[in-house]
């Protein structure tokens, strides 16, 4: 397939960026793998942007010793690659410790923050961040609650909870109701870091800062739309965690169906955070329930079995670190679901994710219709492929529309090309890693990239069935090579509708 690339430059900017208030982030966990990776590296990069000028502070809190020379020397080392002139930054990093059930901690937090607004001379906003493994949640935020530290009479205070919000729809209700007699919805951040990709963030601005596409964004044009979240990476460290979740909690409930809302929503009125939210809700609203019927599957999971990649022995699953030897836990989903809503009656949405696949991608690809009637079948051209659009948002991201032309020569000839708009080619620079963008919004307050409860309720609600149905049937997944693209059950589920998977290897 022939491809030409677009003269992609940027004619005309529109950038708006408000920086941080005056602000503390307290982080539960401090010491742990998500702090590290994540939230200072992010933190340091709003900092080298200006975008902390305003005020900034770091205390971390948790069980382990630390002292705030520890803490920075970890600080230093998450920034070594990219922060060279430190010295302020981790001056910002303060640590206190205890245990997550015990008073004293929260007492010494509370005068804590007030020496810092001293010193400092500011009414520091506080972020209360859980970097906690999600059991430790309900203790920490009653005694957070109890020692006053919800409120900020000065300034604000928000939390800000990290995936996986709960493991079911009663365990969501549960942990929402144990943090809801403490905290607002509007001083609660839960994060999903998928939302903080700008080219996740992209999808809102492609369907509605253009008039082109929202006219055929339709059943009248759209065939079906594939939405892959595939990972060439195993489960890695997190044996313990992922044997109680699987690809259906930690993937599909929150990355995937986010994915599908912004896809799939009606034009919100305004970028306004209440608005989008609401629009991503109807949609959720209009899924139409799984059907569990085994002669009509919706839902089709899988677990990778031994399997070489890179030409390297891959273990299966079960013989992974923390996992059950007999775990029937999914390492893959593919579903099949349809949006009951005027726009999208009778279009399949096809979505899979897996891990240990031939390779990472993470798309979506609207399918468009085939042409109505083939003028060119006289002259022996018996059938055209649809055009296909791709939102690329891993690895490679970008945008890509494949669309039929004449090629140069005989009379008629007729091929495949494609549009290929890549965010790095054209921005230069590396995309900002998600964190950047959601710490800054949990400073700003804007929580549009936030998911709210009744998100959370309608996507567990979605799936609680499927779960049951597992548990009760206690049934096999189906096995895959590691490495592998695809399982026959997995494509039976898109082929019984004369459709097939996009090629992953390919993409
Ligand atoms: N790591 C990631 O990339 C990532 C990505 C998405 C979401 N998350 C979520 O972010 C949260 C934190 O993840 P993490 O990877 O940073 O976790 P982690 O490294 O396993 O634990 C973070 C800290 O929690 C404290 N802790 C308290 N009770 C613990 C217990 N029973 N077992 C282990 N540690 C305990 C420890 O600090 P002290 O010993 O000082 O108390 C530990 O350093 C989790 O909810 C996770 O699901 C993480």
């Amino acid at each position: 397939m022939a491809k030409i690339s677009p003269s992609a430059v940027c004619q005309q900017m529109l950038c708006v960026e408000s920086p941080a208030p005056p602000c503390v982030f307290i982080v539960f966990g401090a010491s742990g793998d998500l702090t590290k990776r994540k939230l200072i590296p992010a933190l340091a990069n709003l900092f080298k942007r200006g975008l902390l000028d305003n005020g900034f502070l770091f205390l971390g809190c948790g069980r382990k010793k630390l002292s705030n020379e520890d803490l920075r020397k970890i600080a230093a080392e998450a920034t070594k690659d990219f922060l060279a002139e430190s010295e302020k930054f981790l001056s910002s990093f303060f640590y206190v410790s205890g245990d997550y059930d015990d008073k004293n901690l929260y007492n010494e937090i509370q005068n804590t923050l007030v020496e810092l607004d001293k010193k400092y001379g500011k009414n520091f906003g506080r972020i209360f961040y859980l970097a906690l493994p999600p059991a430790m949640y309900p203790d920490v935020v009653e005694n957070l609650g109890q020692a006053g530290l919800n409120k900020n009479e000065e300034s604000f205070a928000r939390l800000v909870v990290e995936k996986p919000f709960g493991k079911d729809l009663a365990s969501a209700t549960e942990l929402n109701d144990c943090i809801s007699k403490w905290f607002s919805e509007k001083q609660l951040y839960r994060i999903d870091h998928y939302l903080g990709k700008e080219t996740v963030q992209n999808i809102m601005m492609f369907r509605f800062a253009n008039s082109i596409f929202e006219p055929i964004w339709n059943r009248n044009y759209i065939d079906h739309i594939q939405i892959t979240i595939a990972e060439s990476i195993g489960i890695e460290s997190r044996g313990s965690y992922y044997d109680k979740s699987g690809a259906l909690r930690d993937m599909f409930v929150n990355h995937m169906l986010s994915m599908l809302s912004l896809v799939a929503m009606e034009p919100p009125p305004s970028f306004d955070a209440e608005h989008i939210r609401d629009e991503k809700i109807k949609l959720l609203r209009s899924i139409r329930p799984f059907s569990l019927d085994p002669c009509n599957e919706d839902i089709v999971r899988g677990q990778y079995a031994q399997g070489i990649a890179d030409g390297k022995n891959i273990p299966a699953y079960r013989q992974e670190a923390d996992v059950d030897k007999n775990s029937k836990t999914e390492t893959y989903i593919a579903t099949r679901l349809f949006v009951d809503n005027w726009r999208w009656q009778s279009v399949p949405f096809y979505l899979r994710t897996g891990k240990r696949l031939a390779q990472r991608v993470t798309e979506i690809a609207v399918i468009f219709k085939k042409v109505p009637h083939l003028m060119f079948a006289s002259a022996g051209i018996e059938d055209l492929p649809a055009n296909v659009l791709v939102l690329k948002i891993q690895p490679k991201e970008g945008i890509n529309l494949s669309f039929e032309a004449k090629r140069p020569g005989a009379k008629m000839c007729i091929g495949t090309l494609e549009m290929d708009f890549n965010y790095t080619e054209v921005f230069g620079a590396e995309l900002p890693d998600a964190y950047q963008r959601l710490l800054l919004d949990c400073t700003t307050g804007d929580q549009t990239l936030f998911t709210r409860i009744d998100d959370v309720k309608l996507a567990w609600g979605l799936i609680d069935n499927v779960l049951k149905n597992w548990q009760q049937n206690d049934a096999e997944p189906y096995f895959y090579p590691a490495g592998g693209e695809s399982f026959s059950q997995a494509d039976a589920l898109i082929q019984k509708d004369g459709r097939n998977w996009r090629k992953i290897s390919e993409t």
